[in-house]
Order: structure tokens, then C-alpha cells, then sequence
């Protein structure tokens, strides 16, 4: 193969391994729910109508320049006024094709929109709480007893409408998860509603579309779509309170957990830690992520994380906990076991 060849190859392949990558996880040409279909449908729409249109005034722009300068040459006065005539006729056409076109696409457009927030008579309540940066998620209930609140994670189940509450606590945020939905914002003092109903199983990725401040980048959602049964499974899981520690080392370590200043920011169903500041921790250990898709989870990680968290995600709120490398380890190890 020729160098020329190689890279062209080279270029595709990239090409093509970005498309498959973003199209699992994250791409609005990838719809994995109704309302993303929808959206992805004016999109479709919008590329078929401007595209022609591009070219078209691209040929007419070619043509112009063409004629133009035949035009500055040509002195014959009826010659002109015919040209004239015709340019005239031609703005007008032009003029009320546009018309047309954008009207149909701002009909399109809301023919779409008015779709995406129509939600079941009884959708899955979820409330999502934007937070500098990371998201608290709250799975409403009527009986208080089985409200369930994780962090960064969001589990639906498939094909059922979710009606997701979107909040803020501090500065203006937006909810982007482009396999499923459009964005929305979540701002201060004000709750605005997404509908979400997922047509596919899998993981998909969610992301705070609003510069929001210094780690707005590092504010990711895990989306895990699952069957009715599973979510139902995952669900009653976290209702359960976290896993009592069962070895002298994880005992040590929630004796750590719960005597350094970390009870004062986070909570662990089960145990005296139920702050709110930081992320829900009673199952930490069985979500795929920790800081919001900084780190992967595991013990390592956690460890990582607790020794500086300011390293992986300067300007975070968690700051570096006085604890010997003993004291780290037998937290990690603690937090690592809450599945
Ligand atoms: Cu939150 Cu950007």
C-alpha cells in the first residue's frame, strides 16, 4: 500500500473507532430512548434540507462570479435590463422557497419538542440535584420509606417513562445525555422536568452541558439502562443500609470513616454518617465511577482519591483528610466493600 493509502486507511479507521466509541455511550446519533429518536429526527430533517441548500447557493455564488464578469464587460443596455428582470425573479423565488423551507423546519422543530416532555400517567420519579460537581440522585417514592438517594449514577428501566426533577444548589448546570435526551438546565430556585424513556439496554454517558466552574468538565453521569427485573433488584439493594463491616480491617476502617471529618460531609445508611454535603456512600462500591467519572471505582481508586483528591480533580470541595497510610488503606478497604 502506498503512503498515501496508509493514511487514508489510518484517517478511516480513526474515524470510524470515534463513531463506534461515541455511538455506545454517548452520541445523539445514536438513540437509545423516544425523546433522542425524536431529536435525532429534526436533525435528520435539518441536515437534508440545508444541505441542498448549501450547495445550491454555493452553485449560484459560482454562477455569479462567472456571468459577473462577462457582465462588466457587456455594454449592450437591453442586454442588462433583461439581466435584471431575471435576477429579480429569481430573488423572489429564492426569497419564498426559504420561507417555505424555514417554515417547515420550525414546524419540525415543534412537532418534536412538544413530544419530548410528554410523560405515562404514572412515570418513575427521580429527583437529580445538581451539585459544584457532581449529581445527587434521588429516587422519589410517596412511601418515604422507600426513597433511595445515590450519587452519579442513574439506573432506568427499559421502556418505562422517567420523569426526572432537575434541581441545583448552587450555579446553573445542564443535564446532557445525548443517547437518551435533549439537554435541560437545572437551576438555582427553579425545577425543570425531563422525561426520559429508554428503548435500549446498555451504558450510556451523561454531562453537564453548562460551564459551571473550575471541574464543569469532570462532572459526568453513569447511565445504566437495565430490565424491569434488574432495576427492580438494584433498586431494593439500595434500599438496603450499607454492608456492616466484617473483617478487623474494614471494622478499622469505618471506625476511621466515621471518627475523621468525612461522617461530617457524607452518609452511609446503616451507620451515624447522614450528611448531605458530599455523594451518598452506602453503596459506593457498586457504581462504575468515583468524583464523577474521575476515577474508576475499586480500592485503589478510593485510596487515590482519599489521599488527594485535589490532585485528580483540583478545586473539589473534599479536601485532603489527615489519615496515615494505614488509616487510607483500612478506609479504602471499608468504602470498597459497600456494594
Ligand atoms: Cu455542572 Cu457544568
Amino acid at each position: 500500500m502506498s503512503g498515501r493509502g496508509a493514511i487514508r486507511v489510518g484517517v478511516a479507521a480513526a474515524i470510524a473507532a470515534a463513531l463506534a466509541g461515541c455511538n455506545t455511550v454517548q452520541s445523539m446519533l445514536a438513540p437509545a430512548g423516544e425523546q433522542a429518536d425524536r431529536i435525532e429526527w429534526v436533525w435528520r430533517v435539518m441536515l437534508w434540507v440545508c444541505v441542498p441548500i448549501y450547495v445550491l447557493v454555493l452553485v449560484a455564488l459560482a454562477l455569479s462570479l462567472r456571468r459577473g464578469g462577462r457582465a462588466d464587460r457587456a455594454e449592450d443596455p437591453g442586454d442588462r435590463q433583461r439581466d435584471e428582470r431575471a435576477i429579480g425573479r429569481g430573488l423572489v423565488g429564492w426569497t419564498a422557497l426559504i420561507a417555505l423551507l424555514l417554515t417547515g423546519l420550525v414546524g419540525a422543530s415543534f412537532v418534536a419538542d412538544r413530544d419530548l416532555n410528554r410523560a405515562a400517567s404514572a412515570p418513575l420519579k427521580i429527583k437529580v440535584t445538581a451539585r459544584q460537581w457532581w449529581w445527587s440522585v434521588q429516587y422519589l417514592d410517596d412511601d418515604p420509606s422507600k426513597l433511595t438517594t445515590t450519587a452519579n449514577e442513574l439506573h432506568l428501566p427499559l421502556g418505562r417513562d422517567a420523569r426526572i426533577e432537575l434541581a441545583s444548589n448552587d450555579v446553573i448546570h445542564s443535564l446532557w445525555i445525548p443517547a437518551l435526551s435533549g439537554k435541560l438546565d437545572l437551576i438555582p430556585g427553579r425545577t425543570n422536568v425531563l422525561v426520559l424513556t429508554p428503548t435500549q439496554a446498555g451504558r450510556f454517558r451523561g454531562q453537564c452541558a453548562e460551564f459551571c466552574g473550575l471541574q464543569h468538565a469532570h462532572m459526568a453521569l453513569d447511565v445504566v439502562v437495565e430490565d424491569e427485573a434488574s432495576f427492580a433488584a438494584w433498586r431494593a439493594h439500595q434500599l438496603e443500609p450499607a454492608k456492616a463491616p466484617d473483617s478487623d480491617e474494614t471494622r478499622a476502617g469505618q471506625a476511621v470513616f466515621l471518627g475523621a471529618a468525612c461522617a461530617t460531609c457524607h452518609s452511609i445508611a446503616g451507620t451515624t454518617a447522614a450528611a448531605r454535603n458530599g455523594p451518598d456512600l452506602t453503596h459506593v462500591a457498586s457504581r462504575a465511577s468515583i468524583g464523577a467519572g474521575v476515577l474508576p471505582s475499586g480500592r485503589d481508586a478510593l485510596a487515590r482519591w482519599i489521599e488527594d483528591p485535589q490532585r485528580h480533580k483540583p478545586g473539589v470541595n473534599m479536601p485532603a483528610v489527615p489519615l496515615d497510610a494505614r488509616e487510607r488503606d483500612q478506609l479504602a478497604a471499608y468504602l470498597a466493600e459497600l456494594r
